[in-house]
């Protein structure tokens, strides 16, 4: 990230700053959270996105830090790999508006996923496969217009897949392999033209 740009204070709808909510999520998931000297407004772990991908960054963390004029970064990507973290999806995913994947697969998460998750409109990559997440899934997952790749397989999951999911044009990887979920396929999902579904049996 550039050596003097900052998280926008202002993000998010929860008047909380970024980096707080980076922050909170990961004392939550008992992670530590390094800040570098020089203020609480910088995130001494975030990486460019090269080096996102590399499976040695893990948790792994992108910003984008071209806003005003490189002053202030969001941050982008977040990965929390097959770590054994254990909690629940937090309430202060909302406030990272510009965060556009999540992958948070192979660990021990429980609860539901949320209906804001329906409010994070920037996600293009969802993936939350391999963790312990139950109840139904949000009908408001529809409105993530702008997914590209989802997978929830090997959750525990309830209930039948929500018709809204169908608006899902973008979506080109769709993995739901034994997510715990019953009943048929949505007739909806037929405008899914984009979609490969890898569904296999639990
Ligand atoms: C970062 O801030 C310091 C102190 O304000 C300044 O000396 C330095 O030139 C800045 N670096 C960049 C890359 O803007
Ligand atoms: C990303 O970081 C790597 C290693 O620090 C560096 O080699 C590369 O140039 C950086 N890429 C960008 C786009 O800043
Ligand atoms: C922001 O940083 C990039 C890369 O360092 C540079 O090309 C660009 O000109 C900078 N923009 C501003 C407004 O400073
Ligand atoms: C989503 O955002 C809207 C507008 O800020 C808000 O009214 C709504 O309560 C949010 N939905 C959830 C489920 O939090
Ligand atoms: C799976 O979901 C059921 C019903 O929602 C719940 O009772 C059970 O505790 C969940 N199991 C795990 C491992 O989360």
């Amino acid at each position: 990230m550039a050596s003097n740009a900052t998280t926008d204070p202002s993000e998010g709808t929860s008047h909380l700053s970024v980096t707080a909510a980076l922050i909170s999520i990961f004392k939550q998931w008992d992670m530590q959270a390094l800040l570098i000297s020089g203020g609480e407004q910088r995130i001494g772990f975030a990486i460019n996105g090269s080096e996102f991908e590399k499976p040695e960054n893990n948790p792994a963390i992108t910003c984008d830090c071209t806003y005003h004029k490189n002053t202030t970064c969001h941050i982008t990507k977040l990965r929390v790999h097959a770590l054994n973290k254990r909690g629940v999806f937090p309430k202060e995913f909302e406030a990272l508006r510009y965060l556009a994947a999540l992958k948070l697969d192979l660990n021990y998460f429980t609860g539901p996923l949320p209906a804001f998750i329906g409010n994070m409109s920037a996600l293009t990559v969802l993936s939350i496969a391999h963790n312990s997440f139950s109840r139904p899934i949000p009908k408001e997952l529809g409105n993530l217009k702008e997914l590209t790749m989802l997978s929830f397989g090997s959750n525990n999951f309830s209930e039948t897949l929500p018709p809204e999911l169908g608006n899902f044009v973008n979506l080109g990887l769709f993995n739901m392999d034994s997510c715990g979920l019953g009943g048929e396929i949505p007739s909806t999902f037929a405008k899914l033209i984009n979609m490969k579904i890898l569904f296999r049996k639990r």
